[in-house]
């Protein structure tokens, strides 16, 4: 949820640089792009309205030559998406900028007391607040780390930003707090600052991510500094490196990201499952939870938080938990976790899952349990990520980076390591062993499903004018139908809800006419019987039917109006088939109706504000 890019080193390279990592970056808001940059003693800038583009070509080509630049791609919180309102934004003689992320919750404050001394503000935005304080700070102060230690002192709320002033032209000054920031330390003595890596993958691998209530000082060809808030000292802290490659984050020779990525899907089970799962010895190794291997043997209640997709895959891993390791699992939206006010022992162990490992609410959960002395585990693939960070004890999806907003390749493997979380909490049921095998086999099952693509892409086209549509299925397939729904509904924006099928009745029946499809998860499974009954209720009442259904089972086609296969699985790996087809499906309405599908409207990945 917006991008911000710094880079301080040699000339003509800060605005090229800090160009290509917005770009990298879009996907995290796009709104609107703007950048300054130092130049002959003063801060250039430029803003548009739009995407990265926009400002590229208003910047020309070649862009003009500056060694230090700070940009920003903007997703609105506060204030329209305006030329005004996208950042950065500055102090009114225009000598110091501020990029932001996040949100300033007593901007409203900050902004009468200024007022109040004089200055005036320009923007409808949060963060106009800071450069004005800065300014402020900066007269009071005797040099400007001192002013922006004092104003990060009176900021509450959450901030992932940067500043540059045209006193330290060479410097960039960043802080975090709630909103990631990651220093990139480049071999020439140049330094970008980003809000993912993946702006800086270009350039470095070596990086240095920042904590919440830390400021990081970097000056072209010196030495950076990093310090802690709260402690007021210095921070000494190792150098990472990046395990990701840059054309990890190019679309290749696809259209979008989001097809790339789920044809990524039989990569990813594999990846997810690499040197974990052991099918001729019968045994799951996960190097990752080893170390709490004694806690988890006292743990007798699983809470899962997550939000959207990674909700829905903890919805999942609730059905696989509880049936293979007998341990009961309650899944619970992140952002209604945090506000709950249950009793919690410490024999309670807290899942968080997430790509980003970024996400707001799913931070806010787990902070929540903080002093309860609970174990906290996470599922992530951002490497490195707040959320991998936060926990006791986790399990990496190694899914490579995603950049499509709606979520294909990381639900996948999601899915795959709850699945293996399940099968190592086991404590021995006869599913052990042919859920095992079966997780081996299934990348090859998902390639299968991928050949498909061009039949699925033929029954989109048939829905691609409803307004509406229904997704259901029962136990594995609950999930699956609401996950359904939520990749439909926010890339076509056509209105989908999920469904549990055996609740038509209590309500959603009513909505079904000639005009409202559903999409049924008929997948093979002890309940099927149970799942026809409600598509001949859906077509008594002239309701379309897509299904997606097994492969050899001829029964549905007298059902439906349209059927999709996957070949025969497991009912507990149905979701990883069932998702690729319906992945596939709400693409290609999306491809038809000719949107934006790796952007869709109002959205943006990665959300790190409330
Ligand atoms: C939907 C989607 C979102 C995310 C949600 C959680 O396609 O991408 O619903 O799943 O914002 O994000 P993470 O997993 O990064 O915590």
């Amino acid at each position: 949820m917006c991008g911000i890019v710094g880079y301080c080193g040699k000339k003509p390279l800060g605005i090229s640089v800090v160009l290509d990592g917005l770009q990298a970056l879009e996907y995290r808001g796009y709104d609107s792009a703007g950048l300054c940059y130092a130049q002959d003693g003063s801060l250039v800038l430029d803003k548009q309205v739009g995407r990265v583009q926009a400002l590229r070509d208003s910047l020309g080509s070649p862009a003009p030559d500056s060694a230090t630049a700070i940009g920003h791609t903007r997703w609105a919180t506060h204030g329209t998406p305006t030329q005004t309102n996208a950042h950065p934004h500055f102090n009114a003689g225009k000598t110091i900028m501020v990029v932001h992320n996040g949100i300033i919750e007593n901007h409203a404050e900050i902004r009468e007391k200024l007022s109040g001394l004089g200055y005036s503000f320009v923007s409808e935005t949060d963060t106009e607040v800071i450069p004005h304080l800065l300014d402020y700070y900066r007269k009071k102060s005797q040099n400007f780390t001192e002013a922006f230690e004092k104003v990060l002192k009176q900021l509450r709320g959450a901030y992932g930003l940067l500043a540059l002033t045209t006193e330290e032209p060479n410097t960039l000054f960043a802080a975090r707090l709630g909103s990631p920031l990651v220093l990139g330390v480049m071999d020439d003595g140049a330094y970008i600052v980003a809000s993912d890596p993946a702006a800086l993958l270009a350039h470095t691998k070596k990086v240095v991510y920042l904590n919440d209530h830390e400021f990081v000082v970097a000056e072209q060809g010196e030495d950076y500094e990093i310090r802690d808030l709260l402690r007021d000292t210095s921070v000494d802290r190792a150098i990472e490196k990046l395990d990701f490659d840059a054309n990890e984050i190019s679309k290749g020779d696809y259209e979008h990201f989001m097809i790339k990525e789920i044809y990524e899907a039989p990569q990813t089970i594999r990846m997810a499952t690499l040197g974990r799962i052991r099918p001729k010895e019968g045994i799951v190794k996960l190097g990752g939870l080893d170390s709490v291997a004694d806690q988890l043997k006292y743990i007798d209640r699983i809470v899962i938080v997550a939000c959207g997709t990674s909700y829905y895959a903890g919805l999942v891993g609730e059905y696989l938990i509880e049936e293979i390791a007998g341990i009961p699992v309650e899944v619970a939206l992140a952002s209604e976790f945090k506000y709950r006010h249950e009793p919690f022992s410490r024999s309670t162990a807290l899942l968080a899952i997430s790509q980003s490992g970024e996400t707001a609410d799913t931070i806010a959960a787990l902070k929540k349990v903080e002093n309860f002395g609970v174990l906290r585990l996470g599922v992530v693939n951002a490497v490195g990520s707040t959320i991998a960070r936060m926990t006791d004890a986790g399990v990496y999806c190694h899914a490579g980076p995603e950049q499509a907003v709606a979520s294909t390749k990381a639900f996948i493997a999601q899915v795959s390591i709850l699945t293996q979380i399940a099968l190592y909490l086991s404590q021995g049921t006869e599913l052990y062993k042919p859920l095992l095998d079966e997780l081996d086999a299934l990348p090859k099952k998902v390639e299968t499903v991928l050949e498909s693509a061009d039949a699925i892409r033929e029954i989109a086209k048939k829905y691609v004018n409803n307004r509406d549509f229904l997704f259901i299925g029962r136990r594995y397939g609950y999930p699956s139908a609401l996950e359904g729904a939520l990749k439909l509904k926010e890339i076509s924006y056509i209105h989908a809800e999920g469904y549990a099928a055996g609740e038509m009745k209590h309500g959603p029946l009513a909505m079904i006419d000639e005009s409202f499809p559903t999409f049924a998860i008929a997948t093979a499974s002890e309940l099927l019987e149970k799942t026809y009954s409600n598509i001949e209720e859906i077509r008594a009442r002239k309701g379309p039917v897509v299904a997606v259904a097994t492969e050899g089972n001829e029964h549905i086609t007298s059902l439906a109006d349209d059927v999709m296969y996957v070949p025969a699985t497991l009912e507990q790996t149905s979701p990883l088939l069932v998702a690729i087809v319906m992945q596939l499906f709400s693409y290609y309405v999306a491809v038809e109706k000719k949107l934006d599908v790796d952007k869709p409207r109002n959205l943006a990945k990665s959300v790190t504000v409330e």
